[in-house]
């Protein structure tokens, strides 16, 4: 399997350093506890596998590089105040290239050959899905921190996910674009390889002709496209004041720059797929102004947050984005999780995850429902100055 090497080799060092942390940290702390004899010459506790597939190269490499790097930073956190269960977690991460099919197997080897208690991905959701009843047939629960399609969770009863939903996604979206920027005939461009688009369309194409909208122009396209100007002109006929987009980064970029060279001048909306800096780095001045929804804002005035921001800029030298911050989020509601159960088997973990109530997460507060997902406010955010800016928050009904 081919793996970025900058990228595995620096994901392998933390590995390493977290668990000597942790190890160390932990064994000092059950030699303090009540019959804590083992922990002599570091062998005190073997660790707890967790499970992390991921794309953390590919087409949406920074989907899996910023979770990758949101659940290091959670997992070193925890083990560097004793661990779970007086045991160190221990991540291994596999790569899925950013290919649908490679998350199956991504996810069977780290439940077959490491053996995981848990799996924590995809972001992408077609990926989680094709992964998500490998984890069910094996009894093992996964968490998703950002699939948002409703299908994934769906799959069984050991299959969660940390955030919203894209029925409320795609709402949230469908009201912006009819309340707030006033707009009667919207176009809709997708992705109709990638469930998370297809799905997000249609639920952002039901809420707004619910409100009176019109939908004047229905395009797709395909993941790896590169080519938009056909769908683009036919948009442009039919004359819309916005042009809701719900893809991922990468063609986002491409779409925004060549609308803007045919002419079009109105607004792109997209959603949660949009975040990624790579958004500004490919789009650079035709994403300016945009609009898109998302689960957390870097530059919210939580102090929660902000700590958090400043956390993880310490340690990576970047602004953490959605995927960072829910990475964490599903790590610490796992490790949460595995405390309660009391053990790591999976029926007991999945209860305990199952039964997570007000988790106070860096992207909000989290209660589990009955259908396993979480319920959870959405953001908008501006594209301004080439950065994203906080634009206002959307409360879950
Ligand atoms: N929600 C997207 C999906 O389900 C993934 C995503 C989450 C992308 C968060 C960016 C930020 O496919």
């Amino acid at each position: 399997m081919h793996i970025d090497k900058a990228f595995s080799a620096r994901g392998r060092a933390a590995t390493g350093l977290g668990f000597v942390l942790g190890v160390g940290l932990g064994a000092a702390l059950l030699a303090c506890g009540p019959g804590g004899g083992e922990a002599s010459g570091g062998g005190a506790a073997a660790p707890i596998k967790i499970g992390h597939f991921a794309s953390l190269t590919g087409d949406t490499a920074t989907f899996g590089q910023s979770t990758d790097r949101g659940i290091r930073m959670a997992i070193q956190e925890i083990n560097g105040s004793g661990g779970v269960l007086g045991r160190p977690l221990e991540l291994i991460s596999e790569d899925d290239r950013s290919v649908t099919e490679e998350a199956r197997t991504a996810a069977q080897k780290l439940l077959q050959r490491d053996q995981v208690v848990a799996l924590l991905g995809e972001v992408a959701s077609s990926r989680s899905l094709a992964a998500a009843p490998e984890a069910q047939r094996s009894g093992v629960p996964m968490i998703s921190p950002a699939s948002t399609n409703p299908k994934v969770t769906e799959v069984g009863d050991y299959i969660f996910r940390t955030c919203f939903i894209d029925p409320f996604q795609g709402a949230v979206m469908a009201r912006f674009a009819w309340g707030e920027l006033k707009v009667k005939r919207v176009a809709i461009l997708f992705d109709f390889k990638q469930d998370y688009s297809v799905g997000l369309a249609e639920f952002f194409r039901k809420t707004f002709k619910e409100l009176g909208g019109e939908v004047v122009a229905d395009e797709r396209y395909t993941s790896g496209d590169i080519e938009f100007r056909a769908q683009l002109t036919t948009i442009r006929a039919a004359n819309p004041q916005a042009i809701f987009v719900p893809g991922y980064y990468t063609e986002l970029g491409l779409i925004a720059k060549q609308a803007r060279e045919l002419g079009l001048d109105v607004p792109l909306l997209g959603g949660d797929g949009w975040d990624s800096a790579k958004t500004l780095e490919i789009g650079g001045p035709a994403v300016e102004g945009y609009y898109f929804s998302n689960h957390y804002a870097a530059d919210s005035d939580s102090p929660k947050v902000q700590e958090f921001v400043k956390r993880y800029r310490d340690k990576y030298g970047e602004v953490p984005d959605a995927m960072a911050a829910l990475g964490y989020d599903a790590a610490g509601i796992l490790a949460d999780a595995m405390r309660r159960a009391g053990d790591t088997s999976g029926p007991h973990l999945r209860d305990a995850i199952a039964a997570t109530k007000d988790y106070d997460g860096v992207t909000g507060r989290i209660t589990i429902d009955a259908q396993r997902n979480a319920h959870k406010d959405a953001v908008v955010l501006k594209i301004e100055d080439g950065q994203f800016h906080f634009f206002r928050s959307v409360t879950a009904s």
